[in-house]
């Protein structure tokens, strides 16, 4: 169809009714800040959130970058569609009438629209179709499959409107087709009947099965799962994709399910439909289940929505192929439990039970219990690898701890990073304490190696070693000197996520870690010196060694900076993070020179949106750095005396 020309009253009617909280929330996970809603940028590589939403005058826009507009410019953006498709899209789902210029076209639309309206005519009323039929004779065995084996009482019959496709080939065909007079191509159209592969006519698709609908978020029947009554294959058959289902885009049950996921502000994933069920049934409401498929990212964003605090926990089954279930579906919010944007935990129920097998001999509470006590996603995927693995084979040693390494070098956020380190060690260890220690510093080096640092020289200017030398070094001669001052310099390493780039700092560094975790309080320039003789052997540690030695020493210009000590740490962590963010401007500026913009656009926008993050991240340095305050003046001891001659005060 060529590209309508919509009539300015539809445009205006889309505008009237669209939310822009809904439409965006399907792309960015948002939270509420007051009135406002805020999230990750979805439009540049955005660290910390600076996009807001405001439902007030529905209108987004990101701080950081710029980007803003409506929900309209919203979705023209992130989808790359045209201004017309986006308003037809949006007037399709909140229900507007679409006018068109043209006739010709705005009779196809209507005919669009008016499909739509009919198939959901026709699933509502086959699901009352089915909900009788289990109430007839024919139903008598469906019903007692519900009532006796699943132990369900008629109120869940009916809030779920269960019910049962009779055995016949064409019953439900006769009841739309020949009674209702519903023309066969909507009726297959809606996924409920299928043309003979030999001759003509058609069949049911659910033949005596127990029938289960699924609804969308307004209740509407969009299509069913239906379950054999005993050992038929398949399980369970389910109704194909229509122009009203999207399996990737349907959680089953969260129109019942989203108001108690944010009341008690945490949704509950579970594999099967009867899951779902047993749990509504016992009073746990906020469960949904996907649908026979693997959880996508866009049924995650529907379900973050409706809960405040984004806590999601997954409770598949725990068998091989629950497991994996878990593992893909944990792939698809990785990147946002990563940023600590949702809070994902992991109930695996005992004896590997689902949670409707589990209900039939514990309570509710007892459920309730484990869902309190499921462990976060990471601890969860941390015993997993550990699970499998024999750790006094070297070989499933060594490939356990390169597993963690890359689970935890994702790890954006640097506390994060080191509790698990930790963690991991004392894991991997055994209870060994001494090799705690041994491992986590292992874990800390391979973890850190991970991650990418600019360590390469290849993007470093001439001027910058000079740079890097001098902040390095007045860094480590301060750690050397001031104990005081070893945590804030410690922190603030941490908290940039910086390294020394110069490889005599860091082994010096190195060893003044080692040093640190054998002993309390340690007297660092004496010990370190002694250190000196442990390392005889090595050559390239001596040279080294001899590197670092003049850090030990304190001249003239070296006692000035131990007393103004904070502006020191300050500065030189900064000059340290701007080299290394210009040596990352440079090497993705290269990277983005390489590729060919138009085959491979999403790498190339990476690039970009690299770039300028590091070229933003390098301006607020530098208005950081010029905002040398005169509390930092007052440190220079001299500075008072200065002021005093040229006959100045501090405001
Ligand atoms: P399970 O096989 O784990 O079944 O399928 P279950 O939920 O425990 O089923 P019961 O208790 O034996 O009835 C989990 C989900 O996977 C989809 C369905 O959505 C089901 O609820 N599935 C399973 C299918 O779509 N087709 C199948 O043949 C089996
Ligand atoms: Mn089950």
């Amino acid at each position: 169809m060529d590209i309508p020309r919509l009539h300015p009253d539809t445009v205006e009617a889309v505008k009237q009714r669209v939310d822009i909280v809904d439409v965006i929330s399907e792309h960015v996970v948002l939270r509420k800040r007051g009135k406002d809603f805020t999230g990750l940028c979805p439009f540049h590589d955005d660290k910390s959130p600076s996009f807001s939403v405001s439902p007030g005058k529905q209108f987004y826009y990101c701080f950081s970058c710029g980007a803003g507009g409506n929900a309209i410019k919203f979705l023209m953006e992130i989808g790359k569609q045209s201004f017309a498709d986006v308003v037809l899209e949006l007037a399709r789902r909140y229900q507007v009438p679409v006018k068109t210029l043209e006739p010709a076209q705005r009779q196809e639309l209507q005919r669009q629209l008016s499909l739509r309206e009919q198939l959901y005519e026709v699933l509502a009323l086959t699901a009352k179709f089915y909900e009788h039929a289990l109430h007839q004779t024919d139903g008598h065995a469906a019903l007692t499959y519900l009532t006796e084996q699943r132990q369900l009482n008629q109120e869940t019959i009916q809030q779920f409107q269960l019910g049962y496709a009779p055995a016949g080939w064409q019953t439900l065909y006769g009841y739309l087709i020949e009674q209702k007079r519903f023309p066969v191509e909507l009726v297959e159209q809606a996924g409920l009947i299928v043309p003979r592969s030999e001759g003509r006519g058609y069949y049911d698709r659910f033949r005596d099965r127990l029938m289960i609908p699924i609804h969308d978020l307004q209740g509407r029947v969009i299509g069913f799962g239906g379950r054999a009554l005993g050992n038929e294959q398949p399980k369970y058959l389910n109704s194909p994709e229509t122009e009203l289902f999207d399996k990737g885009k349907t959680l089953f049950a969260l129109d019942k399910a989203r108001a108690a996921i944010a009341k008690l502000d945490r949704a509950v994933v579970v594999e099967g439909y009867f899951d779902v069920i047993a749990l509504h049934a016992v009073g746990i409401t906020n469960a949904v289940a996907a649908l026979g498929t693997a959880l996508s990212a866009v049924q995650v964003r529907q379900l973050l929505r409706y809960t405040e605090s984004k806590q999601i926990v997954f409770n598949f089954d725990a068998d091989a192929a629950g497991t994996k279930a878990t593992e893909r579906a944990i792939g698809e919010v990785a990147d946002l439990a990563y940023q600590g944007e949702v809070q994902l935990r992991i109930l695996n129920l005992p004896q590997g039970k689902d949670p409707d097998e589990f209900l039939k001999t514990h309570t509710a509470a007892e459920y309730q219990t484990l869902l309190d006590q499921a462990p976060l996603w990471l601890d969860w995927q941390i015993l997993q690898l550990l699970a499998e693995a024999d750790l006094n084979q070297a070989d499933q040693f060594q490939q356990s701890s390169q597993a963690i390494v890359k689970l935890l070098g994702n790890l954006p956020n640097a506390t994060l990073r080191t509790h698990y380190i930790h963690r991991c060690a004392e894991l991997l260890s055994q209870g060994d304490a001494r090799l705690t220690l041994r491992i986590e510093e292992d874990l800390r080096t391979q973890v850190r190696g991970q991650r990418w640092h600019g360590r390469s020289q290849k993007w470093q200017r001439p001027g910058d070693r000079t740079l890097l030398e001098e902040s390095e070094a007045q860094l480590l001669r301060l750690y050397l000197h001031l104990p005081d001052y070893r945590a804030l310099i410690k922190a603030s390493l941490e908290e940039r996520d910086l390294d020394f780039s110069l490889s005599h700092h860091r082994t010096l560094w190195q060893q003044i870690l080692n040093l640190e975790q054998t002993e309390t309080a340690v007297d660092l320039v004496s010990r370190l010196q002694d250190y000196d003789a442990e390392l005889t052997e090595s050559t390239a540690a001596q040279h080294q060694l001899a590197a670092v030695q003049p850090l030990f020493q304190l001249d003239e210009k070296s006692q000035r900076d131990l007393l103004r000590a904070p502006l020191v740490v300050r500065t030189a962590i900064a000059s340290m993070e701007r080299v290394m963010c210009e040596k990352r401007r440079r090497h993705f500026l290269d990277l983005w020179k390489q590729t060919d913009d138009n085959l491979t656009s999403d790498l190339a926008q990476y690039y970009q949106q690299q770039i300028y993050a590091e070229t933003q991240r390098i301006e607020e340095l530098d208005r950081q750095q010029r905002q040398v305050t005169f509390e930092d003046l007052a440190q220079i001891p001299w500075i008072g005396e200065f002021q005093e001659a040229l006959g100045l005060s501090q405001p």
